[in-house]
């Protein structure tokens, strides 16, 4: 059973055989110099050629199948920062477009991380979690899974702000700013890193904080892969609740929508004063239904009763796992299949119940439509709703490029698209049809006077532009620290995937 796009313990729907969707034509003869290259700097141990059988290991570590369709030239798997240093500076050296790319837990829904026919950093071997009992920093590596990393933490007693799926990775999370079940308390995730260790395009190791490189420190919270990769994340700390956090799923019949979104949206309404209480709402249709509802729901203090969730109590559940336990163990517990085309669109909009209605109006007609054109399953697609409220953003407000300090000017959610989907036909046509969707619904939230400009990064689908989102000043700082960390462009026309800033008009 697919519960609420997650997968509970280890039950998965039938996976198709994505091998047999392969492009052979991805192999452009061009990408294997750069693999070359890589050799001849001393670093053939490392490099994994389509022959060698830990090239299917590193494609099959990709989390989405639209990603693992994109076939690089080569693997590269840095052992140390100094493999990632020759390696960009031999890179450095060839000359090439679209032709090199960084990947760190592989759990981007598209091709961010990952190039047909170059060269793609795998740094699946950067998984160290080092606890400094004296500084009360973690120093993570980009390639680390949150859930290893936060019961690793939980040893002292601590914890950090990670994400809420113990499979999903540190690298781009992070980089892209970082939702935890925190954020009330502590703002966004990418706010409690002191420092990043970065190798530049060309090769220099350096180190960025609050008094070394303070503008690559503050580019890199929010900025994603456009000026180095980052090779270790120093994190602050805190105490972890005693006794664990309290909270879980609930999941209704789909005819309790309209109590469940005013639960929801008084949740926000009321989360300043309840900075411990945390919930994201789905709606969820897996073909052919029915549809659901789910609300995980989340005390960071551990508190059974808190007065957000009370109104839950009298609803009836179809299933119901509420306990307490440490973060770690929740995020290990609740995972999402990997394996699927994925289809992903966001938007950020007022905390408001008609929007949320109209959101989930437009969800009920596109899910009967697609019913017609893909009956009877092989594909899902759930709506994600999760708070941002106002006050999250002077929480460590303009230590990042987010520009939310700015730009969150009421209470807001955070919107997702998510398709769950098994043919390349499906991807297409969702990609399509839920761009129409989120352009309609965008258009009622401005009309409505309910727009929140900001994007979410790691949410965004290919086709937005979630960088002008943060502002122009935001954006004038990325193109700067840009033009004196990677003067020849190495991120921009090399690394070309993911969202770039010379893409990005002003600034
Ligand atoms: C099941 C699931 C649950 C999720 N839950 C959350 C959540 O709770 N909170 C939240 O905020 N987000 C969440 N996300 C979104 C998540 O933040 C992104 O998918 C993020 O990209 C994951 O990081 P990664 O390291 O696995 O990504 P990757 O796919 O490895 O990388 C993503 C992007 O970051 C760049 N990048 C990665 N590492 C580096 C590096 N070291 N240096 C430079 N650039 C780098 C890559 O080039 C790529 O463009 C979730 C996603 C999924 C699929
Ligand atoms: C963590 O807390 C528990 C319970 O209070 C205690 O028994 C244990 O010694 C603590 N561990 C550390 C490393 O401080
Ligand atoms: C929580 O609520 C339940 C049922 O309403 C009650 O029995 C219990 O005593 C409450 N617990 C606390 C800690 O308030
Ligand atoms: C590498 O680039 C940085 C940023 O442009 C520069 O400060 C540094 O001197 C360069 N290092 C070398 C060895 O050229």
């Amino acid at each position: 059973m697919i519960f609420a796009g997650y997968i509970v313990k280890r039950v998965a729907l039938p996976l198709l055989a994505w091998g047999s969707l392969c492009k052979t034509e991805a192999l452009a003869s061009a990408g294997f110099e750069n693999c070359e290259a890589l050799v001849d700097a001393g670093l053939a141990e490392i490099v994994f050629l389509p022959t060698n059988p830990a090239y299917d290991e590193s494609l099959t570590y990709y989390w989405s199948a639209t990603t693992r369709d994109v076939k690089p030239s080569c693997f590269l798997q840095p052992r140390s920062t100094e493999d990632v240093a020759q390696a960009l500076r031999a890179l450095s050296k060839t000359s090439g477009v679209d032709d090199v790319a960084i990947r760190s837990g592989g759990h981007s829904p598209w091709a961010s991380n990952n190039i047909a026919g170059g060269v793609t950093f795998d740094l699946s071997l950067f998984n160290q979690v080092v606890y400094s009992g004296d500084t009360h920093v973690a120093s993570i590596g980009p390639g680390a899974k949150w859930g290893p990393v936060m019961l690793e933490i939980e040893k002292y007693n601590r914890t950090v702000t990670g994400g809420r799926v113990g499979d999903v990775g540190v690298g781009g999370l992070l980089l892209g700013g970082g939702l935890s079940f925190y954020t009330g308390k502590r703002g966004l995730a990418c706010n409690d890193v002191v420092n990043f260790e970065v190798v530049l395009a060309n090769g220099s190791v350096i180190d960025a904080n609050a008094k070394e490189n303070p503008g690559l420190f503050k580019a890199l919270k929010g900025g994603s892969n456009n000026f180095g990769i980052v090779t270790r994340f120093d994190m602050l700390t805190f105490e972890a609740t005693p006794g664990g956090i309290y909270g879980g799923p609930n999941s209704f019949a789909y005819d309790h929508k309209e109590s469940l979104l005013n639960t929801f949206v008084r949740m926000i309404d009321i989360n300043e004063k309840n900075i411990a209480d945390t919930a994201f709402l789905l709606l969820v249709f897996n073909s052919p239904g029915p549809a659901s509802i789910t609300i995980m729901e989340i005390n960071t203090d551990g508190l059974e009763n808190s007065t957000s969730f009370a109104p839950l109590r009298d609803v009836p559940v179809t299933f119901r796992d509420l306990k307490r336990q440490t973060y770690g163990e929740l995020i290990t517990e609740y995972q999402q299949a990997a394996g699927f085309r994925k289809v992903w669109f966001t938007l950020c909009f007022k905390n408001d119940v008609d929007i949320m209605n109209k959101a989930a109006s437009l969800w009920e007609e596109l899910t009967a439509k697609a019913e017609i054109v893909f009956p009877g399953g092989g594909w899902g697609l759930q709506m994600v709703f999760q708070p941002l409220a106002k006050f999250y953003s002077q929480v460590g407000g303009g230590q990042n490029v987010l520009g939310l300090d700015e730009s969150l000017n009421h209470d807001s959610v955070i919107w997702l698209a998510d398709a769950t989907l098994t043919t390349s036909e499906q991807e297409a046509y969702f990609q399509d049809v839920m761009g129409d969707l989120t352009e309609r619904l965008e258009a009622y939230t401005v009309e409505k006077g309910g727009n929140t400009q900001w994007r979410y990064l790691n949410y965004a689908n290919p086709s937005q532009d979630p960088l002008r989102t943060y502002g122009e000043d935001n954006v004038r700082l990325m193109k700067e620290v840009a033009a004196q960390y990677d003067p020849d462009g190495f991120f921009q026309e090399r690394v070309s995937s993911g969202f770039k800033l010379s893409k990005v008009d002003g600034g």
